[in-house]
């Protein structure tokens, strides 16, 4: 069943936990949290030290998504400091096997993002070591961009090649993701679809996240 997982970048950090427990009461079972470096991309938003905050107020699975540009100088610390699963730019890890492997050998999950110009080609040979792939469908650095709709024939090409070499790996979205959507996401073959503006950027983000994960529950029962 497809998972809509909240990005706390759109909540209001003066009362986080607040929020997290408002996506907690609609039934949120993930968090994805997304770090910048104001270097990989133009934008600088949270760290290793809100990591341990989150952490404490949750336990809610946190997915940790690394706009870094030496995201190897920065697994372990991300993993002490409570993230469940790691994600890291293909643009950036020139020995992609072993950062992957390394999180992995910490105990974390690890996934690898496709920037939207970058091509699914490049994975062909993590693809039976990555736990997961995480595809932007908007140029990363910041919330609230509109969705590329290309992002849809990319998220089926790794559902193709998913089934065709007997994988498992989950296939996540991130960016620009709203109820216009998320149906055409979880049909492409989305597992994991990431909200931020969505859910947290609406009068009631417990409501909100209620209706982004039903959309996604009625289209995956549908596609069976
Ligand atoms: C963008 C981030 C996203 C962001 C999505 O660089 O990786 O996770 O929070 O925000 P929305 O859902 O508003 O596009
Ligand atoms: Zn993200």
């Amino acid at each position: 069943m497809a998972q809509v997982l909240p990005s706390i970048l759109a909540a209001d950090f003066t009362r986080l936990g607040d929020e997290i427990r408002r996506v907690e009461a609609g039934g949120a079972r993930m968090l994805h949290v997304d770090v910048m470096d104001g270097h990989f991309v133009p934008n600088i938003s949270m760290g290793i030290p809100v990591l341990k905050a989150v952490r404490r107020v949750t336990k809610l699975t946190l997915d940790v998504h690394l706009m870094i540009s030496n995201p190897d100088a920065f697994l372990l610390p991300f993993l002490e400091a409570g993230a469940d699963q790691l994600s890291v730019h293909q643009e950036v890890c020139p020995h992609l096997h072993r950062t992957l492997r390394a999180i992995q050998s910490e105990g974390g999950r690890a996934g690898v993002v496709l920037n939207p110009a970058t091509p699914v080609s490049s994975l062909e040979e993590v693809l039976d070591v990555m736990d997961f792939v995480l595809v932007m469908s908007v140029n990363p650095g910041f919330g609230g961009q509109r969705f590329i709709p290309r992002s849809l024939n990319k998220i089926r090409a790794l559902r193709e090649l998913r089934e065709r070499h007997g994988l498992s790996y989950q296939i996540e979205v991130d960016g620009g993701v709203s109820a216009a959507n998320v149906p055409d996401l979880v049909n492409a073959g989305c597992d994991w679809l990431v909200a931020g503006s969505s859910v947290f950027e609406t009068a009631d983000a417990t409501e909100a996240y209620r209706g982004l994960q039903r959309d996604a529950e009625m289209a995956s029962m549908a596609k069976v």
